[in-house]
């Protein structure tokens, strides 16, 4: 049983079947709705991190360097963690797959903005990406493919994921991503599973009401609204 746990706003760790825990977009410090903080993050294999904005990035160096853990995501993005002091990168491109001992990772597409937080100088600006994860199944079980979309406006790319999604965690903020209408639209494209809605209620300029957007999705998906702390298991 793999264990996905939502932290608030983009941050979730999952722990896979494999043992594998690897957190996605670390947002822990100075985020009002998160349910821990970094010091209660124990271990971590892998961080995943979407872009470079302070509020999916913001703890991500301080986290792999005390925990060893190996950070995932676009060059330029990893290159700058590299150039921090963080020992343990693997830098990707849009489009790329890369196979980890959990299963295999693949950058998607997103259309965001992409200037590194901490990086002073301004020379890593990179691209926001999203990610789709195919996870190594336990022995008779079936693999399942979880999408953690990032920051991002709704994108006829996300066609392109039409049948390889059973997991998809989704922004629904507005203002700076995708609000409920364009990721009710998203889900359209994708047809995932289920959806587990993200980027929003954190500050009052992506205030949003999540049980609204289950509403308005129907049945299309089956929409996962999670508490802050809150898991869901798979
Ligand atoms: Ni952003
Ligand atoms: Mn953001």
């Amino acid at each position: 049983m793999a264990r996905l746990t939502w932290h608030g706003h983009s941050c979730f760790t999952l722990v896979t079947d494999e043992g594998s825990e690897i957190m996605f977009d670390p947002f822990l410090t100075d985020n009002p709705v998160a349910d821990i903080g970094p010091e209660q993050v124990r271990h971590l294999d892998y961080i995943l991190c979407s872009h470079g904005h302070f509020d999916h990035f913001g703890d991500a160096i301080a986290l792999a360097k005390r925990t060893d853990a190996t950070i995932v995501g676009v060059y330029e993005l990893v290159s700058f963690a590299q150039a921090q002091g963080v020992t343990k990168g693997h830098g990707m491109n849009v489009g790329g797959a890369s196979a980890f001992p959990f299963g295999r990772v693949k950058l998607t597409p997103a259309l965001h903005s992409g200037t590194v937080h901490g990086d002073e100088q301004g020379r890593y600006t990179a691209v926001a990406t999203g990610f789709w994860l195919e996870l190594k199944p336990k022995e008779g079980e079936s693999r399942t493919r979880l999408y953690h979309a990032g920051d991002t406006a709704l994108l006829m790319e996300m066609q392109l994921l039409r049948g390889q999604v059973d997991i998809a965690l989704l922004p629904i903020g507005d203002t700076f991503t995708m609000g409920p209408e364009d990721a009710a639209r998203a889900i359209e494209f994708i047809q995932p599973a289920i959806v587990v809605p993200m980027h929003y209620n954190t500050w009052p300029p992506i205030a949003q009401d999540a049980q609204a957007f289950a509403r308005r999705v129907g049945a299309r998906a089956q929409v996962s609204v999670l508490e802050p702390g809150g898991s869901l298991e798979f």
